[in-house]
């Protein structure tokens, strides 16, 4: 029973969101800061700071997209925040956000896993112009913090196929970009050096390539990257090479996930990382190889953000689940 809008927040890492969602799904309102220039002089995200930012920015932030939707507390039929997986002082402080509101109004309050809110944006009506897909779908999360093939069978029913043994995959194309000396977050700045580089003049390992199962590895991968630019490499062809590597190991990934899920309709992918053209591609040409589409989300819904989080609420809500005041976040929450 849904009353009104539904307010989502997240502040999972170094991102403090939130968002205003129509009880049908339509966006009313969504506003993201990024903590990226607080963190970026340290090379990485620190979790004290990044609590602390949060704490500084929710409140305004959840008043201003309030304001921006023409809406008050009053106005509000439910609230729902991420509650994990993500570093705990951040968790804590969206969370208790979110209940503090729930309380102060009455409403109901759901506890978002973010990886479920991942697995579900792609059915906020009308944001995939090829249509929401049908259940069940292969999940492939692949930002800074996850490397994971799910299957999404249905709501609540998640089925986790492989996962990375050490590294995620955008901290290996940080962690490869940092060893090039490129600003952090690297991704994206290794992307635009490989522009220029060949993609066959250093050969790289590509970890799991063509093994059963859907696992990941990168590590293997990032002390090939040290040993070659030790030896002399050319910078961009190292990071085309690298990048071509990652994306044939991602498709190779998704081909053996598909096999687990005969029936799947679509790969869904998610994460900072789905903004890479060569990853796009590699994903692109699995999924085809089945018949399937590749959908992706717009990046700033594949990224952390809270229209995902309210989303997921709602679909909750309609399914009648909703979490007490006592539920505690975790950072570490498998699906
Ligand atoms: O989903 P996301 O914003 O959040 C975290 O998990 O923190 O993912 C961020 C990750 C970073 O590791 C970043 O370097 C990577 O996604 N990334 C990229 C690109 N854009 C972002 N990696 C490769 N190519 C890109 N164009």
């Amino acid at each position: 029973p849904l009353g009104g809008p539904v307010l989502g927040l997240e502040s999972s890492c170094d991102e403090t969101a939130a968002a205003v969602l129509a009880p049908d799904g339509t966006i009313l309102a969504e506003a993201v800061l990024s903590q990226e220039k607080e963190h970026a002089i340290f090379g990485g995200v620190v979790p004290e700071i990044a609590a602390r930012a949060h704490l500084a920015a929710m409140p305004g932030l959840a008043a201003a997209v309030l304001e921006r939707a023409g809406l008050g507390y009053g106005d509000l039929g439910a609230v729902a925040a991420t509650s994990g997986p993500g570093l705990i002082g951040g968790l804590i402080v969206g969370a208790s956000f979110g209940k503090g509101v729930a309380i102060a109004r009455g409403l109901p309050f759901v506890a978002v896993n973010q990886l479920e809110a991942h697995a579900l944006t792609a059915r906020l009506p009308g944001l995939l112009p090829e249509g929401a897909p049908a259940f069940p779908y292969l999940l492939l999360l692949v930002s800074g913090g996850h490397c994971q093939c799910v299957a999404v069978e249905g709501l609540g029913r998640y089925r986790r196929l492989g996962t990375t043994l050490d590294d995620a995959v955008g901290e290996a194309f940080d962690k490869a970009a940092k060893l090039m000396g490129l600003p952090w977050p690297g991704g994206p700045h290794l992307e635009r050096l490989a522009v220029g580089g060949n993609a066959k003049a250093v050969p790289l390992p590509r970890p799991l390539y063509g093994r059963p199962g859907c696992d990941f590895s990168f590590s293997g991968l990032k002390t090939a990257v040290a040993r070659a630019l030790t030896q002399g490499a050319r910078h961009a062809d190292v990071a085309a090479s690298f990048q071509a590597s990652v994306a044939a190991v991602l498709a190779d990934r998704a081909q053996h996930a598909l096999l687990m899920v005969p029936d799947a309709t679509a790969v869904v992918v998610a994460g900072g990382v789905a903004a890479n053209g060569a990853v796009r591609a590699a994903l692109a040409g699995a999924a085809a190889s089945v018949g399937v589409p590749m959908l992706a989300p717009p990046l700033r819904l594949c990224t952390d953000n809270a229209v995902m989080v309210a989303w997921a609420g709602i679909e909750r809500l309609r399914a009648g689940l909703t979490d007490p005041m006592d539920h505690n976040p975790r950072p570490r929450w498998p699906l």
